[in-house]
């Protein structure tokens, strides 16, 4: 996902944009750059790859001025190149840009027709190109912003600069979200508030179709007819200190440790110090009306839907559908009477899954969302908003926001089941005090890492891997297979181990690792017998299982992972650790970026 910055400040402002974007690399992105005005004088720097490499651009050839905006690239239209890194710019008018103008082949043929001519593929270009024909046009800049904007379609957050004004940036938000930071004298601009959080913790987020006209003195914003609106502005804590890699290696590794403390916050945000109730938010939700649970989200906020399907059937006897965004919001379902809709995801500016809530809208009982970031769209659209207070996560990998999404989803569950007469007060209590052991387990759960870094090890020279797992470790087995693929690029699969025979088995030979998540549970025989059919053609298990498993089902096995025994519906949370240390360590034997693993964003706000 792109990054933006802007400021409009009393110091040199290309050290504060660059900064600022570091900010944002955790985002995601293949190119970056800045433009200032200084005097008037309206330029530009920009670099492929890391914000290294602007730096150093800067350094041999300064860029001077006060005020500027800047931007990170993951590229959508156009290869990442130096050509087609923002800020773009025609004449007068430099424009960085978040989202995809999804008419932009219509405006550049209108542009051709006028004359104009192209130097790059990108979609922002055209933005650039439009805005300078309206300043041709004898438009002030804030109207030929709004000209423009005005022919645009798609999803955007747009920030402009001009020739000859060194007191202005106009910025518009619709469909990627975008912040403005009130400073002392100063004021400015970005993706979101980890961005500007050195500068300033005082932020107004735009709202869907707001513009907001910046000077030194404040921002005017107004809505999408050009009408004066305004929007709240918050004191956004962001604590600085999450935001270095606390002597880890990677962000990854220490999000992968942080796990038992934000689990054991998000426990008491919803179960209190020590009562045996399971509170939500504002007005909770009225279970007793729901008869269906429609689940949506994207990748591995996907996956802690699909096991949460098995906690809502089992203990809340409510039918569950779990669908990716993508195709919920294009196959348009019949949404019926009583259906509760439950959004999933980190950073609630997930595209598809913002645009599956909006479909939503008006035709399910109720839009319930579990997020990461409160003040996200999709928390904002929702009719409740259940935080995971997994702090900031940084690592593009999802981790410790998965294990709380998990966590909060099992506590809905529970007090779905609760509500609906399934539960009753002391066996409600026993789940809860289950669940005041989370932290603890998952603390025994990362005290195998050094097993787990040797199997992962071995893993690393695989050249495909295979994932299985049964009932509520099926999603599991799909969550470990993204994982390894995601940051180590090895390719993996994930099966419902009972699928094995169906066509998987096939894959089987001395060369292809198969990794095991079976808990010494109610199916673990079955998983054994799949297991068993696995080593019968050579195939090299990993088997993850509790002691008690490991004794029974240890005879031919490659490696083996010994997590703690636990309650049989915390088990997924607990076997997300081994699933995560796998990848993790298999991508640091391969030498890939953990963090920021090639091609992926940290947040898809694009379709
Ligand atoms: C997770 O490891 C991936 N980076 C990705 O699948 C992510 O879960 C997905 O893009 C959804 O993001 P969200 O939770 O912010 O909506």
């Amino acid at each position: 996902m792109c990054g933006i910055v802007g400021v409009l400040g009393h110091h040199e402002a290309a050290p504060i944009l660059v900064e600022a974007l570091k900010r944002l690399e955790y985002r995601g992105y293949d190119s970056a750059g800045i433009a200032t005005v200084d005097a008037g004088r309206l330029d530009r720097r920009r670099a492929v790859g890391k914000l290294v490499n602007l730096s150093d651009h800067l350094v041999h050839d300064p860029l001077s001025g006060k005020s500027g905006i800047g931007h990170t690239r993951w590229a959508t239209h156009g290869a990442p190149s130096v050509t087609n890194a923002h800020p773009h710019r025609a004449g007068r008018v430099a424009v960085v840009h978040n989202g995809i103008i999804e008419n932009f082949r219509e405006l550049r043929a209108q542009l051709a027709e006028a004359g104009v001519s192209f130097s790059t593929q990108t979609d922002t270009e055209t933005v650039a190109l439009l805005c300078e024909s309206f300043l041709n046009d004898g438009m002030a800049p804030v109207d030929a912003v709004f000209a423009t904007l005005e022919r645009l379609k798609g999803a955007y957050a747009l920030a402009f600069l001009f020739e000859g004004q060194d007191d202005l940036i106009v910025a518009a938000r619709k469909g990627s979200p975008l912040a403005i930071g009130h400073g002392e004298g100063e004021m400015y601009i970005g993706s979101d508030a980890i961005a500007l959080a050195p500068l300033t913790d005082r932020i107004t987020y735009l709202e869907e179709g707001d513009r907001a006209i910046v000077t030194r003195a404040g921002a005017e914003i107004r809505d999408e007819q050009g009408n004066p609106v305004t929007r709240e502005t918050r004191r956004i804590r962001i604590d600085s200190t999450r935001m270095d890699k606390g002597g880890h290696k990677h962000f990854m590794a220490k999000e992968i440790a942080e796990q038992p403390a934000v689990i054991a916050q998000a426990l008491a945000h919803y179960l209190g110090e020590g009562g045996d109730t399971i509170t939500l938010p504002g007005a909770g939700v009225d279970f007793s009306a729901v008869n269906r649970l429609t689940m949506v989200a994207c990748g591995t906020a996907y996956y802690a839907c699909l096991t949460a399907k098995y906690w809502f059937e089992q203990v809340a006897r409510l039918p569950v559908e779990v669908d990716i965004a993508s195709e919920f919001r294009y196959r348009e379902p019949p949404i019926s009477e009583g259906t509760l809709a439950l959004f999933v995801s980190q950073s609630g500016e997930t595209a598809d899954t913002l645009a599956a809530l909006r479909y939503c809208k008006g035709k399910a009982d109720s839009i319930v969302s579990v997020v990461n970031v409160a003040e996200s769209s999709i928390a904002r659209e929702s009719d409740l908003a259940l935080p995971i207070l997994a702090g900031v996560e940084v690592g593009v990998a999802s981790t410790k926001a998965f294990t709380c999404q998990l966590s909060v989803l099992l506590m809905l569950a529970l007090r779905a089941a609760h509500d609906r007469g399934l539960l009753e007060d002391d066996a409600l209590a026993d789940q809860i005090s289950a669940l005041r052991s989370l932290p603890a387990l998952l603390n025994a759960a990362l005290d195998q890492e050094d097993t787990i870094r040797r199997a992962a090890q071995n893993l690393s020279e695989a050249r495909d891997v295979l994932f299985l797992g049964r009932g509520q470790m099926y999603p599991m087995a799909l969550e470990g297979a993204l994982k390894l693929k995601e940051i180590s690029y090895i390719h993996a699969e994930a099966y419902a181990s009972g699928e094995l025979k169906h066509g998987p088995i096939a894959l089987i030979d001395q060369n292809m690792p198969v990794v095991v998540l079976a808990p010494r549970d109610a199916l673990f025989d079955k998983t054994v017998s799949n297991m068993q059919e696995v080593l019968a053609r050579k195939g090299k298990v990993v088997l993850i299982s509790d002691q008690a498993g490991l004794d029974e089902a240890s005879d031919g096995l490659w490696q083996s992972v010994a997590m703690p025994a636990c309650p049989d519906l915390l088990a997924p949370i607990i076997y997300a650790v081994p699933a995560q240390l796998l990848a993790y360590h298999a991508a640091v034997a391969k030498g890939t970026d953990a963090d920021q693993p090639r091609n992926l964003a940290k947040s898809v706000t694009v379709e």
